[in-house]
C-alpha cells in the first residue's frame, strides 16, 4: 500500500495484513453537547451504531417495508458479470466504511480482484470481519485499514494498471449533506486513483408513501433503531435521557428529496452533559438523520462533477434503487 504517512503494519496471517492509521478519537461530550444546544437540535446518524444499533439497522434491511439492502443486492447478483465486462479485470477492490465486509463478497466471488482494501473506523468490527474473510477467501490479499472516512480519501489510489475499484454500496452517500456529498465524492475519486473506478449504490425518489413506509415499518424497528441513539448517549454519557418520553418521527421532505428523521420530546427533560444541564422543553425535535433520495439523472451529474465519467447505471425494473459505475477518467 502507498502511504501517505508511516503506519505500522502488522501481518495477520498468510493473504491478511492490518495497517493501523489510528483515528484520531473525537470528544464525543463536546460534540453532543453542542449539536444538541444548537438552535436546531440534531445528532450525527453514526450514534445510532453502536452494537444493539447495528443489530437493528440489520433487521431492518429484512423488514418487507424497507427495500433498499434487498434490491442492490439483487441488483448486485444480477448485473456483477455485465460491470465487470464494463470494467475490465479487477486488480483491486477499496471499501470505505466496509463494517462487516458483507456485501462485498460477492464480487470477491465473481470478480477473484487480487487485493481487497476494507477502510473501516471500528477495529474491532474491522479485525473479526477481515478474520473470517481472509480464510474463506485465502487467494485474496486482504489490506485492513483501521481509518476514519477523511484520513481513507487522502490515501493515494493505486496507479497499476486496471485501477482500484472502490465499492461505496448502500446508498450511504444519502447520509451527507449536499455540499459534503460533493467533497466525499472528490475524495472518492482521488481513493480510485487513476485508471480507477467507483462502483456506488444510489436510493431512488418515488411515490412518497413507499418512501415513508421504509422508515416507519410496522414491526417498529426503525423506531427502535432511532431511539437506541439515546440509549446509546445515556449509557456512554451518562446523560439522563428519558426515552419512554420520546417519540420517532420519520417522513419524507419533497422540497429538500429526503427522508428525515427525528425525536420528539413528549415531555420537558433535563439532560445531564458533563457539567452542564440542558433542558429540552415538549415538543422540541431532535434531527437524527437525512437519506437523500436521487434521480439516476440528477446523481450522473454529482458524479461528473465530481470528476468522474459515468459508465453505466442500473436500477430494479421497479426504480427503486440504482447503482452506478463511473470512472475516474
Ligand atoms: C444506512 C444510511 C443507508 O438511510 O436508509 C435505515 C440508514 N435509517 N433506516 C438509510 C437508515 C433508517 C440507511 N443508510
Amino acid at each position: 500500500m502507498k502511504q501517505a504517512m508511516p503506519v505500522k503494519e502488522q501481518q495477520l496471517g498468510p493473504n491478511l495484513t492490518f495497517y493501523d492509521l489510528h483515528p484520531p478519537t473525537t470528544d464525543m461530550l463536546a460534540e453532543v453537547s453542542q449539536s444538541l444546544s444548537a438552535p436546531r437540535p440534531h445528532l450525527n446518524p453514526k450514534y445510532f451504531y453502536d452494537e444493539a444499533g447495528s443489530r437493528l439497522f440489520d433487521a431492518i434491511t429484512a423488514t418487507e417495508e424497507y427495500y433498499p439492502t434487498r434490491t442492490e443486492a439483487a441488483l448486485l447478483e444480477q448485473f456483477s458479470g455485465e460491470i465487470q465486462h464494463k470494467l475490465g479485470p479487477t486488480v483491486t477492490i477499496a471499501e470505505p466504511g466496509a463494517g462487516s465486509c458483507q456485501k462485498v463478497r460477492l464480487l470477491l466471488e465473481r470478480w477473484s480482484p487480487q487485493r481487497y482494501m476494507p477502510l473501516e473506523i471500528s477495529r474491532d468490527c474491522l479485525l473479526t470481519a477481515t478474520r473470517q474473510l481472509s480464510r474463506d477467501f485465502p487467494d485474496v490479499q486482504i489490506s485492513a485499514v483501521c481509518a476514519d472516512y477523511c484520513q481513507a480519501l487522502s490515501l493515494p489510489g493505486d496507479s497499476q494498471p486496471g485501477g482500484q475499484v472502490v465499492f461505496f454500496p448502500g446508498s450511504t452517500i444519502g447520509n451527507f449533506e449536499p455540499a459534503e456529498r460533493q467533497q466525499f465524492l472528490r475524495g472518492l475519486h482521488h481513493l480510485a486513483g487513476p485508471g480507477g473506478a467507483l462502483l456506488i449504490g444510489a436510493d431512488l425518489q418515488k411515490d412518497h408513501s413507499r418512501l415513508n413506509a421504509a422508515y416507519n415499518d410496522a414491526q417498529g424497528l426503525t423506531a427502535a433503531f432511532n431511539l437506541n441513539a439515546l440509549h446509546h448517549l445515556n449509557q456512554a454519557l451518562d446523560c439522563h435521557f428519558d426515552v419512554d418520553n420520546m417519540r420517532h418521527l420519520a417522513f419524507y421532505n419533497d422540497t429538500a428529496q429526503r427522508i428525515e428523521m427525528h425525536l420528539e420530546c413528549l415531555q420537558d427533560q433535563q439532560l445531564q452533559l458533563g457539567d452542564t444541564l440542558l433542558t429540552l422543553k415538549s415538543g422540541t425535535r431532535i434531527h437524527t438523520e437525512n437519506s437523500y433520495k436521487f434521480t439516476v439523472e440528477g446523481f450522473s451529474r454529482e458524479l461528473v462533477d465530481a470528476g468522474f465519467t459515468p459508465r453505466g447505471c442500473w436500477t430494479d425494473t421497479d426504480n427503486l434503487f440504482s447503482l452506478h459505475l463511473a470512472s475516474t477518467d
